[in-house]
């Protein structure tokens, strides 16, 4: 055998070993422990901790300790959360590939939830913009739990047209359609935009926010929520299990795309010569690299068709936040409540949302 032969084979050998070594690695699944027990002094709160990987065996209802407000954090009397995909995500452990951040074997987080709309009890040092008793809506680490620290620049005041449950819908998947309608999009009236998954939680907010800039709304979605995603503003809506909308007539400006389920190729025949495809989110089945695959795949795409792809990580922030309370005081958005859970069921409400087939937004609620 040749050299040249020879090496090739050994840095095969080598990287197949390096993959099966990682691979190996970040399925591992160690046991839970038990939860530590609760310093002298500390006020005993009810939270969802994670210990290990699982939906829904790794959530746990624990007392833990309430944890006190640092240099310009809040702590906020949570009264609702609300679940996202990234949540069965970091719960599950899935795809696998992410534990190289988010902890091999146990999970380094214990805390989980993000979105929350609550009561401020108390606020730390250096933090101003509010005082106890003032309700509001945004994210916070831990939020799946009776207390939860909040940045003061992740949260606003909470509309006093909606409930606490509302308002919890609205942080990450309103967020998410706004910067990628806006941000991402270019959205603008009169554009033609299309919401690929208009359902969801991302997509019944989308459809909203894509009519307040004026803009003319494609939503799909399957028959059953078609009447649902046309009373939240959608000028046409089509049934993705008869019709496939990249063999329709149309051509869209914009696509948010938050299934991924069609060929970019596929897409960018329906859509203007400069029309943008948004990459919101892929599909939770490949169980190595997960919805990461269609980021991949974007990319490559991107170098084959004419149109834009782009893909984006929602950032929750005050301004934002704002901006979208706004929208929701002019009585131009509102949230599509699917589900509540109380807090002991998170992790049923997490099963269900792994299913993948929501209507809106699944609550979490408090008491
Ligand atoms: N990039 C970011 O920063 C970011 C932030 C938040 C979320 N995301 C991602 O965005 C995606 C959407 O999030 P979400 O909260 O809206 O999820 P979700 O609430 O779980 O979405 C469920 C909805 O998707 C619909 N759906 C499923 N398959 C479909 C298909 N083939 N065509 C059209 N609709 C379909 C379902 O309708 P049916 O029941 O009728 O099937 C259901 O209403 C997820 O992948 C998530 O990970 C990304």
């Amino acid at each position: 055998m040749k050299l040249r032969n020879k090496i090739f084979i050994g840095v095969a050998a080598v990287f197949v070993l390096g993959f099966s070594a990682l691979a190996v690695t970040v399925s591992y699944d160690s046991p839970c422990p038990p939860a530590p027990p609760l310093a002298a002094g500390a006020v005993p709160i009810r939270a969802i901790t994670q210990r290990c990987y699982g939906v829904p065996d790794g959530l746990r209802l624990e007392t833990i300790a309430r944890p006190e407000p640092k240099e310009g954090q809040v702590l906020v009397k949570v009264r609702a959360s609300s679940v996202n995909p990234a949540e069965w995500y970091g719960v599950s452990g899935q795809p696998r590939v992410i534990r190289l951040s988010s902890g091999i074997g146990t999970p380094k987080r214990t805390r989980v939830g993000y979105d929350m709309a609550g009561i401020v009890e108390a606020v730390g040092p250096n933090a101003t913009a509010f005082k106890p008793g003032d309700e509001v809506f945004g994210g916070a680490g831990g939020a799946f739990a009776e207390y939860a620290l909040a940045r003061e620049k992740a949260i606003v005041a909470k509309p006093p047209n909606i409930s606490f449950e509302e308002a919890a819908g609205i942080p990450i998947a309103a967020i998410t359609a706004l910067q990628g309608l806006r941000d991402q999009g270019h959205i603008a009236a009169g554009k033609k935009v299309l919401i690929n998954g208009s359902s969801g939680g991302v997509g019944t907010y989308a459809v909203q926010i894509a009519k307040s800039f004026g803009a003319e709304v494609t939503g799909v979605c399957s028959a059953r929520n078609a009447e649902m995603v046309r009373s939240l503003g959608a000028d046409h809506v089509i049934d993705y299990t008869k019709e496939n909308f990249t063999e329709g007539k149309e051509r869209y400006d914009l696509i948010l795309d938050n299934v991924g389920s069609q060929d970019f190729s596929d897409m960018s025949n329906v859509m203007t010569p400069d029309g943008i495809i948004v990459v919101v989110g892929g599909s939770k089945k490949e169980p190595f690299l997960g919805p990461i695959s269609r980021v991949v795949s974007s990319k490559v795409a991107g170098g084959f068709i004419d149109q834009q792809i782009k893909f984006y990580i929602a950032d929750v922030n005050a301004a934002d936040l704002e901006w979208l309370a706004g929208l929701v005081r002019d009585g131009k958005m509102k949230t599509v409540i699917d589900r509540r859970y109380p807090l002991e069921e998170t992790g049923a409400a997490l099963v269900y949302l792994g299913e993948g087939h929501a209507r809106g937004k699944v609550v979490i609620t408090v008491d």
